[in-house]
């Protein structure tokens, strides 16, 4: 029988995947062979010799210590574009509300509890609506960096929308790049990423060359008034350079899933609590995958990590 540690709320259809094996899966074992885990962090907890597997329902794996693990033959799965449909969906929101003032408008519209009469509510939208116009994502170019999963479905709803699309990874090969559709157009480097780009999303994993890759150097190369969305992780961009930029305007509105201290409350800036891949859907296929991922190394050897 194998024992496998449940970190987190995983998805019970992710966890049924344990049926009709012989598994024990739980919050409380002992001597577990496996954990199956979200975003809990590990780095600080002993490793029990029992263990042989690690599988993260998600994609980063931030959160393990895997240089420890494999130092000592544990294997780490993550799950590549299992959550990839959810952090695409949401940069696509992320735009339209960089772009249109959704926000403001609702708000707007709100707090007029004063108003009973639907035609004065009408007179007053009709007169106040132009400060609330906007851009339109079409014709637009989008930048992509990191043409992974999510960058590669990232670019096809992109040219679906009408916008022009250019990418760049710092890591992959052009024959590597997932799926990428044939019409993004190649960057050697971010900065020429950066001169051509509207809007620019980040899609690559915070290990050290991304490290703090959106700097004052970087940023400087921008067209103005560029909208960056990071919903990637906070290491990759600096912070205060973001900030720097926003102020001189050569960033127009910065859209990130992290709300650090220093971006909440900027009327130039939406950030929100990590949320890119919560979706009931992207659970479960995170959870199936990696339920999958330890069935299959556990009885049978393989190493399955796609
Ligand atoms: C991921 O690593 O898959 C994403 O950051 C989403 C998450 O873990 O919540």
């Amino acid at each position: 029988m194998f024992k496998v540690k449940t970190y987190n709320k995983i998805s019970e259809k992710g966890l049924s995947r344990f049926n009709g094996g012989d598994y024990q899966v739980g919050a409380d074992l002992e001597a577990p062979e496996a954990y199956i885990l979200r975003s809990h962090k590990l780095h600080a907890e002993a490793i029990p010799e029992s263990l042989l597997a690690v599988a993260r329902a998600g994609a980063g794996v931030n959160n393990l210590p895997v240089e420890d693990y494999t130092a000592k033959g544990i294997v780490a799965f993550n799950t590549p574009g299992a959550n990839a449909n959810a952090v695409k969906e949401l940069v696509l929101a992320g735009m339209l509300l960089a772009s249109r003032d959704i926000i403001g408008g609702r708000d707007f519209a709100n707090a007029q509890t004063q108003i009973t009469d639907a035609a004065d509510m009408g007179k007053l939208m009709e007169a106040e609506k132009k400060r609330f116009a906007g851009n339109e994502l079409t014709g637009k170019t989008l930048g992509i960096v990191g043409l992974g999963a999510i960058g590669s479905m990232v670019a096809d709803m992109a040219l679906a929308m009408g916008m022009k699309v250019a990418g760049f990874d710092p890591a992959l090969s052009v024959e590597a790049a997932w799926r990428l559709p044939a019409l993004v157009e190649r960057k050697e480097n971010l900065q020429g990423l950066l001169a051509c780009s509207d809007y620019v999303t980040i899609h690559v994993p915070a290990i050290e060359p991304t490290k703090n890759m959106f700097n004052s150097d970087s940023l400087a190369a921008a067209k103005d008034g560029l909208v960056l969305l990071n919903f990637a992780r906070e290491a990759i961009v600096d912070t205060s350079a973001v900030l720097a930029a926003l102020e001189s305007g050569k960033l127009r509105k910065y859209v990130c899933d992290f709300p650090e201290p220093a971006v909440i409350n900027r009327s130039d800036v939406i950030a929100l609590p990590h949320i890119g891949a919560s979706t009931a859907e992207a659970e479960e296929n995170c959870a199936m995958m990696a339920a999958n991922q330890l069935r299959d190394f556990l009885e049978h050897g393989n190493i399955v990590n796609s």
